[in-house]
């Protein structure tokens, strides 16, 4: 198979971890006899720097002219501390999901047993949990109308949601939780006790609950959600909620799975779908070779399912619960004893290829260990 691949690195960590998840494209082309073409193209702070535009229009080209886009993180401590700054590295983000109307965003949620004695939680509190947040991803609060008076003591951000964007997204969620590997149950997570904007995505997903009888629908506040979250996680199975609330219970749902690190994403719409992990660009680890991969390399899995490729997918995914079974994580899951975002990604593409277990020399993986005093 041959596959055109936009790759874009962005900022913080971004292009480290992007390295690993094309190092390991490449083990599964080189294995399963598949070309993937990389085209690098850039957003973010280092677009800014570059063009002065957070989204040339070029990258908006590349990407849709790209079979998948890939990538890596978004964001620069020096636009954070400057609320006053005009153009910002999220707005690129921003401005592509809009331009490429990637309209859900798909974040599977588990937890692996190897790294569960590393969590806040209670092994048996981590049982089973497996869950998938549908984040609608060009809509709600992150696009309404914005406004600063012009004395700068009132703000507005507007939060707008028609019926047809909420249409297409519980469509997708109510379509996933009917597959077989499914437990047919859907909640919709919102504020419909004081939103108007979530009153209406109430009625409109039970108008489209009766198309798909099979599938259990729940209605859930989110700040009842986030606490069952926490105290039940696995009762869920597809969570179907709006632009800042999947924002927000996705990353306090990664806690589940040991990291925010592990998490990978798609973003879906009518052109070519976005691969990223679900972290930020957590710039305090850049360039420091400590940064996880392993939301980057699995992203990289799903594109790849995407593609069809379902075996190549699985095999990623194996090569990753083998490096997490055998101890070798970054430092965000134990900060004593890690190894380096190179190590994983080598590590996990040497699996791919075939060159592991058996022929693993522990000693050599050993001296490329952090030694922390
Ligand atoms: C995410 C991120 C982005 C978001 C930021 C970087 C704009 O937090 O993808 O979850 O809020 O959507
Ligand atoms: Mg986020």
């Amino acid at each position: 198979m041959k596959k055109r691949i936009a790759v874009i690195n962005g900022d913080g960590i971004g292009p480290e971890v992007t390295k690993q998840a094309v190092r390991v494209l490449d083990a599964v082309a080189h294995q399963f006899n598949h070309q993937f073409d990389y085209q690098y193209c850039l957003m973010g702070a280092v677009a800014i720097d570059e063009t002065g535009s957070p989204l040339p229009q070029e990258t908006i080209d590349i990407c849709l002219d790209a079979d998948a886009i890939l990538f890596g993180a978004i964001g620069h401590p020096k636009y954070d501390n400057d609320p006053g700054s005009k153009v910002r590295p999220e707005q690129g983000l921003l401005g592509l999901r809009k331009a490429l109307q990637l309209y859900a965003n798909i974040r599977p949620i588990f937890s692996n047993p190897s790294l569960q004695h590393l969590t806040p939680f209670k092994s048996k509190q981590l049982e089973n949990v497996d869950f998938v947040i549908f984040r609608e991803l060009t809509g709600g609060i992150y696009f309404g109308k914005k406004e600063l008076s012009e004395d700068k003591t009132r703000a507005v951000d507007e939060c707008v949601y028609t019926t047809a964007e909420i249409e297409r997204i519980a469509h997708l969620a109510f379509q996933f939780a009917q597959k077989p590997e499914r437990k047919k149950k859907l909640t919709l997570v919102d504020k419909a006790n004081v939103l108007e904007t979530s009153r209406l995505w109430r009625k409109v997903v039970a108008e489209i609950a009766k198309q798909y009888p099979d599938v259990k629908v729940e209605y859930l506040f989110v700040d009842n959600a986030a606490m069952q979250i926490i105290l039940n996680p696995k009762q869920f199975d597809v969570i179907l909620t709006e632009n800042m609330f999947g924002d927000i219970i996705s990353d306090e749902a990664s806690v589940l799975a040991g990291s925010l690190g592990m998490l990978p994403s798609a973003s879906v719409g009518n052109g070519p779908v976005l691969f990223e992990p679900i972290h930020g660009s957590y710039p305090q680890a850049a360039g420091k070779d400590i940064a996880n991969p392993i939301g980057s390399i699995l992203s990289a899995a799903m594109m790849l399912e995407h593609f069809g490729l379902a075996q190549e997918a699985e095999l990623i995914k194996d090569a990753v619960n083998w490096t997490l079974t055998n101890g070798f994580v970054t430092k965000d899951i134990d900060p004593v004893n890690f190894y380096f975002t190179s190590t994983i990604g080598e590590l996990i593409s040497d699996y791919v290829m075939n060159k592991i277990p058996g022929k693993i020399n522990k000693d050599n993986i050993e001296l490329r260990k952090s030694t922390i005093i």
